[in-house]
């Protein structure tokens, strides 16, 4: 243990400086690479009072490092794990913390000090570009989801990172647009799973977001950072920057930003001055006191000091990346959403299967910028088919291969390198089989499988064109001329949904007979597909975000803000009506609803029982597994409030649960305990709780229900912030 405010009270103004600001982004322009090549930060050192540089790396989907290093004959491959998204689609918080624990062990064992994620930002409207790297629409499964993820990676000894805080829900001109948002949606939704995974997981960090809030950036918005998550939610780690964040590093620090990163940002903005000199200034002149200084070198402090850097823990550089692919694999299984099923799945081993879509060689196995990751393989659709020994048409397979081989030859289909670095595959047209060559594969198979791939990534949202939010023409022909050739000799048609965000289905669901949401599964997702399409694993994964009809129908219209050509502000005008909020009190149909999956079998929800008592409200019911194959089922708690006189959505998520795995006949009698106070609503002040009945819906989505009761408040309750 070191003590603090001695330390303190031996730095230097200089050393208090360094402190507070990173050293620049590790290897770029001309700073020095990391001992760990391609983290995202480092911190200064105090090599003369022992303080050593932490080092900073993303990302959610697995620590993000160089795999390879200059004259360096080893590797440093991470485990690609699934992305966030599918992550909460399993709703399972022990897999989360189990992948929280695997990615923390590999951020220990690289030698990198604190794991820059989760993410959890409000999956606010489709189109985010980084909605694959969140979690839900929903502030409690976003929360929980965190919350467990954070304890998983804390337990290894190093620290988590919750961002981006907060309201970062787009990548449209992320670093400057102004969000606008009432309190009430603040603190009902954007701040509540913030506050849930600081509360329940207490993270070593936090990262304010690039955005505006309200008119302030978030980086300084000192009642964001000070009285919202220190005071009322006794936050007590530290707050950084998003990289470049923000636009004045002497408000940053009062607002209670206490690092600032990566530090030097004269080198990608030379009409600013580097933010060591400009904070050196702002003393000078007397417009920052040295005690505001003093209190974020104390937070940063305090943190670093359990670091494993601090520590001087050996890392072994050889992390135990074969139980992190089986912890991969387990949560994948769990994750993918089986959204449409016509007596199709699961298939026969002996099933001759014909898979169409360059996606099944081409797999994308996660979102790219900084929560990509560099693992030591992906098995794609295809390999992992093979490997599972499915009977898949070869000749078919090397149509694609060759086909996908020469064609990204071709100028306008090379690979090319992004800006920041990484490779941007242009998406490939989909309708190189001639008809006679669809028929003649439905005469020799007896089902198809058809791969429709997506890709995005921070710093763009996604668009509302063909190829993206829609399927391209391409796409549509492959798939109508699959379905008819394949339906005409009465052999059936699955969908494998290899994306990181929705995209438009209703329009094209009738023509197949199965759909699989795979998600981005990571570096097992041929091997996770391939084990769910045969029944190997039962789904069990669920909806954590609404699937609009069309995008017309959502309620973030507004988005990415106005003006169109360039946004500079976004209203949140929907308020607290986000996702299944909107769409189940205004009664606008989704094409799958918040909460939905199917599985293999099927249960049956009995015995509600509800209580109340002092402040806690007790539900238990039982679940039984009636069908004939053993699997799990995500049972979620709406409550349904009386209606008063505050504005309240239909039903709000409360709690939800995941069964072990049910063997047929085999029942869990679950028993949940919901305090008052998370029932409440902000009413401008305090959170209030109206008199008057409640329901409590126990439902297998937000539209299924599937039991109801009722408990009565006789007296409104209040609590205050
Ligand atoms: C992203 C953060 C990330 C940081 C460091 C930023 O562009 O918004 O999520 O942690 O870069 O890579």
């Amino acid at each position: 243990m070191i003590n603090i405010d001695e330390v303190l009270s031996k730095l230097t103004l200089e050393e208090k400086l360094k402190i507070v600001v990173g050293v620049g982004m590790p290897g770029q322009f001309s700073n020095p690479p990391s001992k760990v090549t391609g983290v995202a930060g480092e911190t200064h050192p105090v090599p003369r009072l022992g303080i050593p540089a932490a080092i900073l790396a993303d990302g959610p989907a697995g620590l993000r490092i160089d795999p390879t290093r200059e004259n360096d004959e080893n590797t440093y491959h991470a485990t690609a794990f699934p992305i966030a998204v599918m992550l909460a689609s399993t709703w399972n918080k022990e897999i989360l913390e189990k992948v929280g624990k695997a990615m923390g062990e590999e951020t220990r064992e690289y030698g990198v000090d604190i794991l820059l994620a989760p993410a959890m930002n409000i999956q606010r409207n489709p189109l985010c570009g980084r909605n694959f790297e969140y979690y839900s629409e929903d502030p409690i499964l976003s929360g929980e989801m965190a919350s467990a993820f954070v304890k998983g990676v804390q337990s290894q000894g190093v620290g988590a990172c919750i961002k981006h805080f907060v309201a970062n829900n787009q990548e449209t001109n992320r670093m400057t647009i102004d969000t606008v948002i009432s309190e009430r949606a603040l603190r009902e939704i954007y701040l509540r799973s913030f506050e849930i995974a600081v509360k329940r997981s207490k993270p070593w960090t936090v990262m304010s977001a690039y955005n505006k809030l309200n008119g302030k950036y978030c980086s300084q918005h000192e009642w964001l950072l000070k009285k919202v998550l220190r005071e009322e939610w006794g936050f007590d780690g530290f707050v950084m920057t998003d990289w470049y964040a923000g636009d004045n590093p002497v408000e940053q620090l009062k607002a209670g930003n206490d690092l600032i990163m990566p530090g030097k940002v004269n080198q990608v903005n030379p009409s600013r001055k580097d933010e060591i000199t400009e904070i050196m200034e702002a003393l000078e002149e007397g417009k920052l006191s040295e005690d505001v200084l003093d209190e974020c070198v104390k937070n940063i402090l305090k943190v670093l000091a359990n670091t494993p850097s601090f520590k001087n823990y050996k890392y072994s550089n050889d992390p135990d990346l074969d139980a992190h692919a089986e912890t991969a694999y387990k949560a994948g299984v769990e994750g993918a959403v089986l959204l449409k099923n016509e007596s199709v799945l699961p298939v026969n081993k002996d099933t001759k299967i014909a898979i169409f879509g360059t996606g099944q060689i081409e797999t994308v196995k996660g979102g790219t910028g900084s929560g990509d990751t560099h693992p030591r393989y992906t098995i794609s659709i295809l390999e992992g088919a093979r490997e599972r020994g499915l009977k898949i048409d070869e000749a078919l397979a090397e149509k694609y291969k060759k086909y996908i081989k020469e064609i990204r030859e071709k100028e306008e289909y090379r690979p090319v390198r992004h800006q920041w670095g990484f490779l941007v595959y242009p998406k490939l047209p989909e309708d190189f089989l001639s008809e006679e060559d669809v028929n003649d594969t439905a005469e020799r198979n007896d089902l198809a499988i058809v791969v429709i791939s997506r890709i995005s990534g921070e710093g763009e949202d996604r668009k509302l064109i063909k190829g993206d939010f829609y399927l391209s023409d391409d796409e549509l022909k492959l798939l109508k001329t699959v379905s008819r050739e394949f339906h005409s000799k009465g052999k059936k048609v699955v969908v494998l949904l290899n994306i990181g965000a929705p995209i438009e289905i209703a329009s094209w669901r009738d023509l197949v007979d199965g759909i699989l949401l795979i998600w981005q599964a990571g570096q097992e997702t041929g091997r996770i597909t391939v084990d769910l399409l045969t029944g190997e694993v039962t789904p069990s994964g669920k909806l954590p975000i609404t699937f609009p009809k069309d995008y017309s129908d959502i309620p973030s219209w507004n988005f990415p803000g106005e003006p169109k050509e360039n946004p500079e502000k976004v209203i949140y005008e929907e308020d607290i009506y986000v996702g299944y909020r909107y769409y189940d009190t205004f009664g606008v149909e989704p094409a799958y609803e918040f909460g939905y999956g199917l599985s293999y079998t099927n249960f049956d929800y009995s015995n509600l029982e509800i209580s109340l008592k002092d402040e806690v409200l007790k539900v238990s019911y039982t679940i039984t597994n009636v069908g004939n194959k053993a699997g799990k089922e995500i049972s979620q708690v709406y409550i349904k409030a009386p209606k008063g006189k505050i504005d309240k959505p239909i039903q709000e998520l409360k709690a939800f649960h995941k069964t072990k795995l049910l063997k047929p006949r085999e029942s869990e009698k679950l028993s949940i305990e919901i305090p008052l106070r998370d029932l409440t609503s902000f009413n401008g002040k305090e959170w209030v709780l109206e008199r008057g009945n409640y329901e409590v819906r126990i439902g297998e989505s937000s539209r299924k229900i599937k039991l109801k009761g009722v408990f009565t408040l006789q007296k409104e309750k209040r609590y205050s912030l």
